[in-house]
């Protein structure tokens, strides 16, 4: 896939790093969906079937390429099922309600899980909201990369992607346009 990388004043076409094969640091990507005024669903239990087709395609081949999610239990319930081809890592309170293949549910300190998953070998993970997970990863330090698909929709009222406060800088790797009337933005967070 090609995307449009800023670099300085120019404008070179350049591969994303997530896919590279040969990182030796793991790497945390946060994806997620956004609409113009900054949301991520209407409500909790919003099922997030919103985005593009292009979005979605995005979605599935950076996970998979990924192999590793992180999400929550809210939108977990809202898929239903976990999503083929991923091992799910699934924060809930109450683990014995999701008892699949390939999920594993947790309620651990994300700096902690990132650090365990490290030593485990995962070279890449991705985190997958919703809204909490989101807050919780982003505010614990640990999200080296995000990935924000913003949407033409406005929903006036919902959930935003960030809930606490937090003091973050990013750098802009690539901005992309998947089609018409929706774009792909990358950031690196300053560390
Ligand atoms: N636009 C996008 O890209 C996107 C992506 C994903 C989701 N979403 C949207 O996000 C919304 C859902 O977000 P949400 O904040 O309500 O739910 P969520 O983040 O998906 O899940 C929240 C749940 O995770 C569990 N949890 C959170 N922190 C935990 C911890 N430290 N230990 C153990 N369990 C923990 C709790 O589960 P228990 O209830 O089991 O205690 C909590 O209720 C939906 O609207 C969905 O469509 C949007």
């Amino acid at each position: 896939m090609k995307v449009i990388t800023l670099k300085y004043n120019s404008i070179i076409l350049d591969e994303p790093d997530y896919l590279c094969n040969t990182l030796s640091v793991m790497k945390v990507l946060l994806l997620a969906s956004l609409t113009v005024d900054g949301l991520i669903g209407r409500h909790n239990l919003h099922l997030a079937n919103w985005s593009s087709a292009e979005d979605k395609q995005f979605f599935v081949k950076t996970t998979k390429k990924a192999g590793t999610i992180i999400m929550g239990s809210n939108t977990f319930d809202t898929i239903g099922k976990p999503l083929p081809g991923r091992k799910t890592i699934l924060y809930a309170k109450e683990p014995e309600k999701y008892v699949y293949d390939n999920v594993e549910t947790t309620s651990e300190d994300p700096k902690l899980l990132i650090k365990r998953l490290n030593l485990q070998g995962v070279k890449t993970v991705v985190i997958c909201g919703g809204a909490s997970i989101y807050n919780y990863f982003m505010s614990s330090g640990v999200v080296d990369e995000l990935y924000l698909t913003i949407e033409p929709v406005i929903f006036g009222e919902g959930l935003r992607l960030f809930s606490s406060e937090l003091n973050i800088n990013l750098t802009l790797i690539s901005v992309k346009k998947i089609n018409q009337n929706t774009i792909l933005v990358h950031y690196k967070v300053n560390k």
